[in-house]
């Protein structure tokens, strides 16, 4: 009878079912995640799902286990509260506190190269829609499948998947990264949509790198200066822009699953994204190789949680993508029309220096999500692994979370360490990437009120 409600219900139903359940154990198993849906963007800019039916192939190739562990995450007290922050930052330059939430959540524990192999694959399977043409969009009075869609497969814009776990508990949204004409994910054609989001979100000033260049905003005031108030406005105003269209990406999944503890992750431009949107709703965030959002943060005017510690950036120096250091006229990114000059990030970072302790050549050709799964977290890895550390009792807690190959019976009792590829641990940003625990993003560019009111972008 359950199946020929609609979904949403389903989901209300069964996940009422779930929380009735009383949890006695202390200790957080794993999760298993399988596909359930492909989200998607049609050119009017809605976001569109389709469900994957698990019999498929797809789904069946999809499935995930991950260890979790408790992390603090920083909530606004509601989204309204927050919007009205944010607007009132934007039209007033004014910063109004908010009263932020510090909740606890199961999140995920992405301290061995396994965990974080299973977002990997997640991230890079965004990249692969399924062929369906069964599209349908989250409706205010549930799911509507009669409304006709301009989405095409292949075609540029938003677009990935929604992983839930088998006890619908956990939600994860894997979102895709910019199909550039490099070889990113699997490759893809270089698009509009995306190069547009790169070069307004990740760029010091309107991705002004030449004087040849075409700036996707007209804020650069000559020499090394660029208008502030211009740059912000033409970042934060745009509704078409992915974040803010991540926004409603979030909110029509927590539809689906309202009682869902969300995560999100993404490579490249997808992993921004997740950031972006996992530190506006307090949602935990694992990023493979994202350009820095930092700064794109700031222009969009979010409010600044207190702690932005549930974002995990993972990326390796050797990527000259998330280093900023694609930059310059004859930089690979700027020959495919990207400028790429940020270099904070939020969050915490697991940044492994594959050029110093492995010999690799910066190259953009390092940036996909491909060489990440292959050459540093699968089973082939060149990075290697760090030492556990002992526990003072009851053996590492990483031990009882991931089950590892080799554990049989016996196995823990007879003295024999369990094989667990730890990986160093993530550290704030700025201890990373800044001089003295402060990053500083494009420090040669001059940022002021250059315009009259009166000629500023409207
Ligand atoms: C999870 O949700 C799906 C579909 O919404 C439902 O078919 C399934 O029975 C649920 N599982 C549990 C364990 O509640
Ligand atoms: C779902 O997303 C659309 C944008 O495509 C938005 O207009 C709508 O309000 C969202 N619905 C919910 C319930 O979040
Ligand atoms: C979609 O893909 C499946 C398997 O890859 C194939 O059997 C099916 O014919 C395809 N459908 C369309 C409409 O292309
Ligand atoms: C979207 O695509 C459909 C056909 O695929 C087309 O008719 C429509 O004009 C397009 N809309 C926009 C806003 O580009
Ligand atoms: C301990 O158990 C493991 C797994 O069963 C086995 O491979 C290993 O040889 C054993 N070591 C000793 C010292 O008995």
């Amino acid at each position: 009878m359950l199946f020929n409600l609609p979904l949403a219900i389903q989901t209300l139903v069964s996940t009422f079912l779930w929380t009735a359940e009383p949890s006695f154990t202390d200790e957080l198993s794993p999760l298993t995640f399988e596909l359930r849906h492909q989200h998607g963007l049609t050119n009017a800019s809605r976001i569109v799902f389709s469900d994957v039916k698990p019999s498929a192939g797809f789904a069946q190739q999809n499935v995930y286990r991950i260890p979790r562990k408790r992390m603090k995450v920083s909530r606004p007290p509601s989204k309204e509260k927050y919007a009205a922050a944010r607007k009132m930052s934007m039209e007033q330059g004014m910063s109004m506190s908010l009263d932020w939430r510090d909740d606890e959540v199961d999140g995920p524990d992405v301290s061995t190269k396994d965990a974080l192999l299973q977002f990997a694959h997640m991230a890079f399977n965004a990249y692969y829609p399924d062929n369906t043409t069964e599209w349908y969009d989250v409706g205010d009075r549930g799911w509507d499948r009669s409304t006709p869609h301009g989405w095409l497969p292949g075609e540029d814009g938003m677009r990935g998947h929604v992983f839930v776990s088998s006890d619908n508990s956990t939600v994860v949204i894997a979102i895709k990264g910019t199909s550039a004409s490099w070889p990113v994910g699997d490759g893809g054609p270089s698009t509009a949509k995306d190069k547009l989001n790169d070069n307004l979100l990740f760029s010091c000033c309107c991705a002004r790198v030449g004087p040849t260049w075409s700036t996707v905003c007209g804020c650069y005031e000559g020499g090394y200066k660029c208008d502030q108030q211009c740059v912000q406005d033409s970042l934060a105003r745009q509704e078409e822009l992915f974040y803010p269209i991540g926004l409603h990406l979030f909110n029509n999944v927590s539809y689906m699953y309202p009682d869902a503890n969300i995560w999100l992750t993404g490579h490249s431009l997808g992993g921004a994204l997740s950031s972006l949107i996992g530190v506006t709703f307090g949602a935990p965030v694992v990023a493979f190789e994202a350009p820095a959002e930092k700064l794109a943060a700031t222009r969009l005017h979010l409010p600044s949680p207190p702690s932005t510690q549930h974002v995990t950036h993972f990326y390796h120096t050797a990527d000259p993508i998330p280093m900023g250091a694609c930059t310059g006229v004859s930089s690979a990114c700027a020959i495919g029309g990207f400028a790429l000059e940020t270099r904070c990030h939020l969050g915490q970072v697991i940044r492994l220096d594959t050029v110093q302790k492995l010999g690799w050549t910066v190259s953009v050709n390092t940036h996909g999500i491909k060489p990440v799964i292959d050459r540093i977290l699968g089973p082939n890895s060149e990075w290697p692994d760090e030492e556990e550390v002992d526990q003072p009792e009851g053996g590492s807690i990483l031990s009882k979370l991931w089950p590892w190959p080799g554990k049989d019976k016996g196995g823990r009792d007879n003295g024999t360490k369990p094989k667990v590829r730890l990986l160093p641990p993530p550290k704030p940003a700025g201890e990373v990437e800044g001089v003295d625990g402060v990053c500083t993003d494009c420090f040669s560019w001059e940022f002021g009120d250059y315009r009259k009111p009166s000629s500023k972008l409207s």
